[in-house]
């Protein structure tokens, strides 16, 4: 096959992503990185090689004919312009998660996709993921019946280090961290489910991070993160400027009945997300989410908690992310190339973000139900198959 070349606008932090597609001894190169960042912009060429065309302006990248296909890894409240910029210059487009950070943003988004015919291809990696791969397998099998709930228990440790002291920590680079996070698993539960919320209730607080020590306004913040930075509220260099919350709640009403519930709190020991899926005959649930981890199916009434009817091993998979982050790149070539059909859905990935949006608008307003609202007819055809008119 030709060569496929590759670009990448925000080619630090997740940008490391696009280097599972660079093949030098296979078909497949990343040739061009843009990045704000000269640091990032010399390892990228260190990893790729000095012909490599960096800058820091996407628009130049945008200009290279050639490039095919391009990785949008950038903060998610430049996803909108860099994704809808990359697709009307023709380029297939890998968006990270979230789509956007507005309803408005995806729908725009999707639109573009529309009007150009540019393939859009959405990262939600957790598609991937060897854990909920076996659980949809399991509930796709119909042994714990027709799911009618889900509850996920999200737990992250590294919270404070990560999400409190860069743009993550303010409304108006993510609008909140139950959509910056829950879009992840928002979506896997409307995957495993097989609806879509019609309506959410959210509730959620700032109850740790607010009272942390601060950094300068002039100084970087630094994401990065260590064990030793415990408890809480010992830790220190957060955001000048903190108004999302750290413990997020939202209940949502599926289009198919079924209902689900995530909780998310920034602040623990430990780091998993649990999921567990209720079903007519049964119930699922992930002990661990990545690498060495167990699926449990209860099947018979009476079964006691600690010892599940049936138990999946999973063994730990190569590659960042559960061996996820090698396995959606692959999957995004063969969409672009071959026409292969990902796990991913540009619907889901909008449809996700539409009930993380809402839930934080209801966290905000009181509580008050939200009704997500559909998208445009047309879209939903084309995306619905497959991006072909
Ligand atoms: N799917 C996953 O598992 C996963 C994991 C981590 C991050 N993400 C997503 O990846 C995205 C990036 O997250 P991150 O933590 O790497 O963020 P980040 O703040 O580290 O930004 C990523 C890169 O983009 C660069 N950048 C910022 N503004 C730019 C601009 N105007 N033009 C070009 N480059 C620019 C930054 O310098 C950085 O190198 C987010 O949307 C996040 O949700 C997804």
């Amino acid at each position: 096959m030709k060569l496929f070349k590759i670009g990448v606008i925000g080619a630090g932090g997740r940008g490391w992503l696009a280097q599972c597609a660079h093949k030098p001894e296979g078909d497949t190169r990343l040739v061009a990185g843009v990045d704000v960042k000269p640091a990032a912009l010399e390892k990228f060429q260190e990893r790729v090689g000095g012909d490599a065309f960096v800058g820091d302006d996407y628009r130049e990248l945008l200009k290279i004919a050639d490039i095919e296909a391009v990785f949008v890894t950038t903060p998610d409240y430049l996803h909108e312009e860099h994704a809808c910029a990359a697709l009307e210059a023709g380029k297939a487009v890998y968006l990270e998660k979230p789509m956007a950070i507005t309803i408005e943003g995806c729908d725009r988004i999707l639109k573009t996709a529309y009007e150009t015919g540019s393939k859009l291809y959405l990262g939600h990696n957790m598609r991937y993921f060897p854990a909920i791969l076996k659980m949809k397998e399991v509930i796709d099998s119909g042994l714990i019946g027709e799911i009618q709930a889900g509850w996920c228990r999200h737990f992250i440790a590294y919270g404070g280090d990560a999400y409190f002291r860069d743009w993550h920590s303010e409304q108006q680079y993510s609008t909140g961290l139950l959509l910056q996070k829950g879009a992840h698993d928002i979506d896997v539960m409307h995957w495993l489910m097989g609806g879509y919320t019609k309506r959410v209730v959210g509730m959620g607080r700032l109850s740790v991070y607010d009272k942390c020590a601060r950094r300068d306004p002039d100084v970087p913040g630094n994401a990065s993160w260590k064990n030793s930075q415990w408890p809480p509220l010992e830790q220190s260099g957060f955001s000048p400027v903190i108004d999302v919350e750290d413990h997020n709640m939202v209940m949502m009403q599926l289009d198919n009945g079924a209902q689900a519930s995530y909780v998310q709190c920034h602040y623990t020991p430990d780091s998993e997300r649990n999921y567990t899926f209720i079903g007519t005959h049964g119930r699922i649930e992930n002990i661990g989410d990545g690498g060495r981890c167990q699926i449990q199916v209860w099947t018979q009434r009476g079964s006691a908690r600690l010892d599940p009817d049936i138990i999946y091993q999973l063994k730990p998979v190569e590659g960042t992310h559960g061996g996820s982050d090698p396995a959606i790149v692959q999957a995004f070539i063969d969409f672009v190339r071959e026409g292969k059909t990902p796990n991913t859905s540009p619907i889901a990935a909008r449809n996700a973000v539409a009930a993380g949006v809402l839930a934080h608008r209801s966290m905000r307003e009181g509580c008050t139900p939200f009704d997500i609202p559909p998208v445009d007819k047309k879209l939903l055809d084309y995306f619905n198959n497959g991006q072909k008119r």
